[in-house]
């Protein structure tokens, strides 16, 4: 039995999808909150639930005593922890919110596997937790104490967090960091969407840092493979282990770069507004995937060309 928590997300439902392809029973929890518009998580949802060994709850993991009933009434041999509150820059509006779902709701997750064991954890920490960095790309072994935003922070307190039940309860976990995820069923609040929402619509896109900020866009199969991959490797290893990965392409590409292959793909030009970089953004991102190719013998690599390209079969088919 898989568990994943925030099935009707993003990562979450593609993750869903691919592991109810390959026969598992997955339960998904998701609170199926207003933060971005709900039509997404409930047509993400229905496609789930047209499979017979996809059981939905749903339940918000600040909830400790639900979630511990959940936990112990299905034991799940696999969790894949995603529910978040997501986003950069929302999170100088709205702490709380963080707060709420990323560590008090994380907190009930660890206290949940303490109790039920799963043979593994995985959850979702972020390219974010990187602040400071300095040098050409990421590494997990980099210092990570100074993140820009309180996302960030909340990522990074996850992974530190994790560490200490690993240690205490000799739990095995991984953590994922994850870079700038693009792909079909994208989160209309992120870029991909936005941006080729509002070429397409005439209407203005907002650009900041003149568009030099480079990000690792990373497809959202190579991010589902991965995690496939590393449950398959971390089921084999008998000793409880701790590792952090990150999950991403090595190849940052410019904004402004970005906005010209969606250009191409719409055949219309965009009307941008430039505005000064949020405090809280990095620079650039870019991931050193070295562990997680030593681990798994397998790269994130989907160029940005293909990746927008099979992205916009997907809207062109899913937009108005
Ligand atoms: N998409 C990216 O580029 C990216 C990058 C770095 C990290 N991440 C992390 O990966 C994870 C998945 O991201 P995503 O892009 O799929 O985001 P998403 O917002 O689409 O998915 C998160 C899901 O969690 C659910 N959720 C949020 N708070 C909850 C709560 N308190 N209780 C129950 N459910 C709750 C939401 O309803 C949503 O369906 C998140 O933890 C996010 O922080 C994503």
């Amino acid at each position: 039995m898989y568990l994943v928590t925030g099935c009707a997300g993003f990562i979450g439902m593609s993750l869903t999808h691919q592991l109810l392809k390959k026969n598992k029973k997955v339960i998904g929890l998701d609170n199926l909150n207003q933060f971005y518009n709900e039509g997404f998580k409930k047509k993400r949802l229905s496609i789930l639930k047209k499979n017979k060994n996809f059981k939905f709850i749903n339940v918000d993991i600040s909830n400790k005593k639900k979630i511990l009933n959940i936990f112990k009434n299905n034991k799940p041999k696999v969790v894949i922890h995603l529910a978040a509150q997501a986003g950069v820059r929302n999170s100088i509006q709205f702490p709380e919110l963080y707060l709420k779902s990323n560590l008090i709701g994380f907190f009930n997750i660890l206290e949940s596997i303490k109790i039920t064991k799963p043979k593994i954890f995985l959850f979702a920490s972020s390219s974010s937790v990187y602040g400071y960095s300095k040098g050409k790309s990421f590494k997990e072994s980099d210092n990570t104490d100074k993140c820009l935003s309180f996302y960030g922070a909340t990522k990074k307190s996850n992974e530190i967090m994790a560490h200490s039940y690993f240690h205490q309860y000799n739990l095995s976990i991984i953590g994922l960091r994850f870079f700038t995820v693009y792909g079909p069923w994208n989160r209309p609040d992120m870029a991909a969407y936005t941006f080729a929402k509002n070429i397409k619509n005439s209407k203005k896109i907002s650009v900041y840092g003149k568009g030099n900020l480079r990000r690792d866009f990373t497809y959202i199969d190579d991010v589902v493979a991965s995690i496939d991959k590393l449950i398959f490797k971390s089921l084999k290893i008998k000793k409880p282990f701790f590792e952090v990965f990150n999950i991403g392409n090595n190849s940052p590409v410019k904004v402004s770069k970005f906005i010209k292959i969606m250009e191409k793909k719409l055949n219309r030009k965009s009307k941008k507004i430039f505005k000064k970089k949020p405090k809280t953004d990095l620079v650039f991102t870019n991931s050193n995937s070295n562990k997680l190719i030593k681990f798994i013998r397998f790269k994130p690599q989907t160029s940005i060309e293909s990746g927008l390209k099979l992205f916009f079969n997907w809207f062109n088919k899913n937009s108005k």
